[in-house]
């Protein structure tokens, strides 16, 4: 097979990238080692930015998001017992939208499968070959048979475990980590949500955040520790620590029900630099992590993607390298501010036992300033909203 782009990933960047290729007639086709069912099936992020909803209307598959996700104009903290208000569009006159990824993943694939994109799923042993020369190759193995695509260019869009990142040496690699000494228990149930707005939660017995996918379908998250196994939290379990880091009146609200999905992830923030390595390109969770907190990980692997297609099409459309070898130092601007952010606020809201009571006094003061700075409050607001592209 010959193509111009090789997709590696059909997550949500890969998607993305897949589709706005195509609306510019650039022939790619994407390779993903699982099924398209299993992708579908995995519980992850639920807030776009405006700037992420924007790139979805650019890419036509806005239509659903529009009918069915849920604008939201500001989040709650809820800290140490008291509530305070982000009033998100009052602060930067913008909004977020609550639409999960499973959702922004089916309306590409759908885009895709009626555009008559190629995509192989449960491609094996995927390698990437010869990307710091003019003809990289690509790899794979499909029902028994070997297979190779001839391309100008690889896009890494494999996401943290993938195997385009692993392929680039060692040495032309600089990788930046931080591993945070717990996780994230989360619960997705068909139930309503406690409120009608996030609430993210920093209580003495650890963090938990209210979230939802609709408005007969809640996400709550709570901090625990690493080694927990999820089959040891039953959902009554899950439940009653739920309740106790909440308030009364978010209490009194909480709607139980048998969990729909249940999983455990760590927090990690991790950026692997430079993001271009000749004409491999990678983009979204291949290169970077940051931890939950911020809602950042699927807005910024479209903002790498709307690097990323914008320099492919100059490419394409004129020969220029301006913006393909602008590309990585775009991204990582980016990307480094919203690790900043995302290490912030997990670092405001979570338990870290190990920074004792000075550690809290400093999250308290920071909190206090917080909600009563209207400058400390526009600075979360505008990076919670997504800064500009
Ligand atoms: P991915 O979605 O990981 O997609 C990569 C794709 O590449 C996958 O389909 C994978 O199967 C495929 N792939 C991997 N290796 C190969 C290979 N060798 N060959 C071919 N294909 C391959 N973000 C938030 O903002 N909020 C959250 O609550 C949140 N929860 C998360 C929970 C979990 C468990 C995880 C893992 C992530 C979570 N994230 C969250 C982050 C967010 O979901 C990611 O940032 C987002 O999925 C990144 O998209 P991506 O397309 O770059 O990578
Ligand atoms: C969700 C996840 C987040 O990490 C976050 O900050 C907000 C919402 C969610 O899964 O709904």
């Amino acid at each position: 097979m010959r193509v111009q782009v090789a997709i590696i990933g059909s997550g949500p960047a890969g998607l993305l990238l897949g589709q706005l290729l195509h609306l510019a007639g650039i022939d790619a086709v994407i390779l993903e080692q699982r099924s398209q069912e299993y992708v579908l099936g995995r519980i992850r992020a639920g807030v776009l930015e405006q700037c992420m909803v924007e790139m979805m209307e650019r890419a036509g598959v806005a239509q659903r998001l529009h009918a069915e996700g849920l604008v939201h104009h500001g989040f709650e903290i809820l800290f140490g017992g008291e509530r305070h208000r982000m009033d998100l569009h009052g602060l930067t006159g913008k909004d977020v939208t609550v639409y999960g990824q499973t959702e922004v993943t089916l309306d590409l694939m759908q885009a895709r499968a009626s555009a008559g994109g190629k995509s192989v799923y449960e491609a094996d042993n995927v390698s990437v070959h010869d990307f710091d020369g003019t003809k990289p190759r690509v790899r794979y193995r499909k029902d028994g048979r070997e297979h190779e695509v001839e391309c100008d260019f690889i896009a890494g869009c494999d996401g943290f475990h993938g195997v385009c990142r692993p392929s680039v040496p060692a040495s032309a690699l600089t990788e930046h980590e931080r591993v945070y000494p717990f996780g994230w228990l989360g619960v997705l149930a068909d139930v309503p949500p406690v409120s009608e707005e996030l609430i993210y939660v920093s209580h003495d017995r650890g963090f938990a955040l209210c979230s939802m996918r609709s408005r007969t379908r809640s996400r709550y998250y709570i901090q625990c520790p690493l080694e927990d196994k999820v089959e040891a939290w039953s959902d009554a379990q899950f439940w009653e620590e739920l309740a106790r880091r909440l308030d009364d009146p978010a209490r009194a609200r909480l709607v139980t029900g048998p969990s729909l999905e249940k999983s455990i992830a760590p927090l990690r923030s991790y950026v692997a630099e430079p993001m271009r390595f000749g004409r491999l390109l990678l983009a979204g969770d291949a290169a970077h992590i940051v931890p939950p907190t911020g809602a950042k990980g699927l807005n910024l692997a479209a903002s790498d993607v709307h690097y990323l297609s914008q320099a492919l099409i100059e490419h394409y459309r004129s020969g220029a390298s301006r913006e393909l070898d602008a590309y990585s130092g775009r991204c990582l601007r980016r990307v480094w501010q919203a690790v900043r952010f995302s290490w912030w606020m997990t670092n405001l809201l979570h338990l870290f036992p190990e920074n004792g009571s000075f550690g809290r006094k400093i999250q308290c003061a920071e909190f206090d300033y917080l909600t009563s700075s209207r400058a400390a409050g526009t600075s979360l607001a505008e990076n919670y909203v997504g800064l500009p592209y």
